[in-house]
């Protein structure tokens, strides 16, 4: 893990495959220590992490959490609802308070583009040693998601070593509302970064068809790519198109809440259209995964039978995996700051 060099975690444009590599070789690790009796590692014994939740959310502030408890870290959360934001107070000055209580590392997730790379931008100006984690922001990045399903397909293709290798040349198809999806993008850093060929499908007001070149500039920021060579990027239409042969099968929630008009027929029709059922998965020709980041809107995204058969539907397994994955995350951020790389040791016996 010595080659780490990000101190914030913002997206996953700029990790290259050895980032990659080192996210699911230490997330492996997290993964295989038992679940049942001392559970605490004291990875981050002294630590503070702050989880500022701008905007709703289940799995990965409750996620993020567990894996700093489990990293024995302090935990502190946020509740907009409750919070001061109600009196006018700014973003930055709610994160600033927290940084004055000592917080290590913030978990941001907020509704708006780019709100935690501008906390990130106005924390380095400050001189403060806090460190920013992306938990989500609006239609742009979700890098921890991006990571856990990284790993969740990484492990279905080889359970013992699941490395970037393990998704080289996969086919892996992405359907649904890929517009309003910060999921989609992470995950076309991700996969793209990792080897793997990905089919982007959904009608062509969730799916504009430049999505095809989503890759193809070198990320913002960057004057060229970190990834030599990445996978390749393609549009279809119809899943009819797009399922022969496919590895796997990623499908996306429906945004309602960022659709700012009326984009879709009606429900029924992109049920029919784009939803997933054990009958439709056929047309890939073999048994293949179904990857969901959640919530589901049962029936639309796919059939409810579908959702409900852990042999094919591995929702759980990515909420399982999101907790070594963001132990993972949380570790590496305190590892470069502290280059605690002894600990790293004693995890590994
Ligand atoms: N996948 C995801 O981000 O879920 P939450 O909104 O519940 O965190």
């Amino acid at each position: 893990m010595s080659g780490w060099h990000h101190r914030h975690i913002l997206d996953l444009a700029s990790f290259s495959r050895d980032d990659f590599a080192s996210i699911l070789e230490l997330a492996q690790r997290f993964r295989s220590l038992p679940v049942t009796g001392v559970r605490k590692l004291p990875a981050l014994q002294g630590r503070l992490v702050a989880t500022l939740f701008f905007e709703p959310s289940t799995r990965t502030r409750s996620s993020f959490e567990l894996a700093a408890k489990r990293l024995s870290a302090d935990v502190m959360s946020f509740s907009p609802s409750s919070s001061s934001l109600s009196k006018g107070e700014s973003v930055l000055d709610t994160a600033r308070t927290y940084v004055a209580m000592g917080a290590d590392v913030l978990v941001v997730r907020h509704r708006s583009t780019s709100v935690p790379q501008q906390l990130a931008a106005d924390l380095d100006r400050l001189g403060e040693r806090t460190v920013v984690l992306n938990g989500g922001d609006g239609l742009h990045s979700h890098p921890s998601q991006g990571l856990l399903d990284l790993l969740t397909l990484a492990r279905h293709f080889d359970a013992q070593k699941p490395t970037p290798q393990a998704l080289a040349g996969k086919k892996i198809v992405i359907v649904g509302d890929i517009l309003h999806s910060r999921v989609a993008r992470s995950n076309l850093w991700a996969l793209t970064g990792c080897g793997a060929d990905v089919v982007l499908c959904g009608p062509r007001s969730l799916l504009p068809e430049d999505f095809a070149a989503f890759v193809d500039a070198p990320p913002p920021g960057l004057s060229c790519d970190p990834v030599a060579q990445r996978g390749r990027v393609t549009v279809e239409r119809r899943l009819e198109q797009a399922l022969p042969g496919a590895d796997a099968v990623m499908t996306l929630r429906l945004q309602k809440e960022r659709m700012t008009q009326q984009l879709l027929t009606s429900l029924e029709r992109y049920h029919r259209d784009y939803g997933l059922s054990h009958a439709r998965l056929q047309l890939c020709g073999r048994q293949v995964p179904v990857l969901h980041p959640g919530p589901v809107n049962r029936g639309v995204e796919m059939t409810s039978r579908l959702l409900d058969d852990p042999s094919i539907c591995l929702v759980e397994e990515q909420v399982r995996n999101g907790v070594p994955v963001r132990m993972a995350l949380l570790y590496l951020m305190a590892a470069a700051e502290s280059a605690a790389e002894s600990s790293l040791v004693s995890i590994s016996s």
